[in-house]
Order: structure tokens, then sequence, then C-alpha cells
């Protein structure tokens, strides 16, 4: 496994997210938002950027993402694409921009477009049908689970997901129908630790991680919690700002951190 942190200079595609799965090496992965940032990712060898939904509170002061429309993410896709050198781009589908198959197929087109490589949806197995239609017609999907922030008043407010039992065996018989499907990819959100163990024995899909333990074969962080920009920060972010003298420097620490194993820790995980 290799813990030097060098900028990329391949372009990443999704068949090198599955020879790092393979070798064993971790996936880098940063949510963020414009061209500069995006162009600093590639230089600190971030291998897939993920334009994410969270801008409308990030970006756009929002007290959520379910604001966010189709044309904020084909704005913010492209203006990540023209910044970006290498990193496989995944965008976000906003809220109801996915809520019958020809939503999604139409609004996928765009982002891919606009510059995505792979579009990201939220939610369990009932995504299955979109999932296969997305990518028969060669439209690579992420599919978000966990804490899905679309559905954040449906939740009752941004709490792990899959605590008890059912919650838990529920997102099991997601992961395995969304895999089957022919999801390429999944995000794993504010999940105990000990839940992604079981999926990480019991499923062969890439998984990253955000407050879902090391058992994913990846990590992301949201650009502004990576860089301490947030007041209050969640317990699953770390500020890598602190001790590194730029932005590149801050990104690359992260990606170092994820690839050594040394990020997450017991105190960015929820039990
Ligand atoms: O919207 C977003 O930034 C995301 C990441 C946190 C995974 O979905």
């Amino acid at each position: 496994m290799s813990t030097t942190v060098n900028a990329l200079t391949k372009v990443v595609t999704i068949n090198s997210l599955k020879a790092l799965k393979a070798e064993g090496e971790k996936i880098s992965c940063v949510a963020l938002y414009d061209a500069q940032m995006a162009a600093l990712a590639a230089n600190a060898g971030v291998e897939t950027i993920i334009v994410g939904d969270s801008l409308g509170m990030t970006v756009q002061g929002y007290d959520s993402t379910v604001p966010v429309t189709i044309e904020h993410m084909i704005y913010h896709t492209a203006a990540v694409s023209r910044g970006n050198r290498h990193s496989l781009i995944i965008a976000d589908l906003p809220f109801m921009a996915y809520a019958t198959i020809e939503q999604a197929m139409a609004n996928a087109t765009l982002l891919m477009q606009a510059g995505a490589h792979m579009i990201k949806i939220e939610g369990g197995s009932w995504l299955c049908a979109t999932v296969t239609k997305l990518s028969e017609r060669g439209i690579p999907v992420c599919c978000h689970l966990g804490l899905t922030p679309q559905s954040i008043n449906k939740l009752g407010g941004y709490r792990i997901q899959g605590r008890d039992d059912q919650q838990a065996q529920q997102i099991i018989s997601d992961v395995k129908a969304l895999q089957e499907a022919g999801a390429d990819l999944l995000v794993l959100e504010c999940i105990p630790s000990s839940l992604t163990k079981v999926i990480a024995e019991q499923t062969q899909v890439i998984t990253i991680g955000i407050g879902a333990g090391p058992a994913t074969d990846g990590q992301v962080l949201v650009i502004n919690d990576l860089l301490g920009m947030t007041q209050k920060p969640p317990k699953f972010s770390k500020n890598y700002l602190t001790g590194n003298h730029s932005i590149e420097a801050a990104m690359k620490a992260f990606v170092f951190e994820i690839k050594s194993g040394d990020f997450p820790t017991d105190k960015h995980c929820f039990s």
C-alpha cells in the first residue's frame, strides 16, 4: 500500500477505483464546488471529487440541501470540470431531480454533459430500477445511503442511521439490492462503524464513507470541514489546515491519512 502522496498524473476512471479496491489501497474523495479547488485536489492526489448538493449550505447559506436545483448543480459541475485535471467527478442529482426514472435520465444527462463522470442519488432499493436504467445507458451511478440529507424533513434531523437492528438490516438489504441493480459506488454517511464492517464483509461494491468508520474503501470530507471553515464541525470531520501551510498541503495531509489508515480514528466514528 502506498503512503506517499503525489499529484495525479493519470486520469482516474471507474477502473482505477476498482484497481485501488482490489489492491486494498484506500480511495480519497473531497466534496467541493469550484474550479480552483478542483485543480488543487488533483495536485494533492485526490482521486475523486463529489460536486455535492451540500453546496446549498456551504455556498448558498441554506439550512438544508432541499432548495438546491438542477441548474445550481449544472453550474457547479461545469465549474469543477473546467478546473479538474485528473480526478473522477461525481455530481449530485438534487432533491426531486430523480423522483421518476424519466426525470433521472434527463437530469443525469445534463450533469454528464456539464462534465460529471458519475452521478449520485440518495436512497435505498426504491432506486434500483433507476440505477439499472442509467447504468444500461452508460451513466455510472453512486448511491448515497445512511444519513441522506435530502430526506432531512422525513428523518427529523441530522441523526446517525442504522443504530437499531431493523434499520441496520434495511441498510444492508438496500446495499445488496443496489449492488445487484448495477450501482458502481456507494457513499455511506453517518452509520455505526460496526454496520459498515458488515456491509464490507457481505458486499463487493466500492464504498466511500463519511462518518461511517474505517471499513469503507475510501473516505470523503466536505472541503469546508477539511479546511476548518465550519462553525460547528461535525464529529466525523477533521481540520487539516491546522499544521499545514496551504490548502493544497491540507488536502495532501488528508489523502496521506486516508491511505495510511490514520483517518478516521475512533473519535471520528459512531458506535
Ligand atoms: O453533498 C455532499 O457534499 C455529499 C458528501 C458529503 C458525500 O453528499
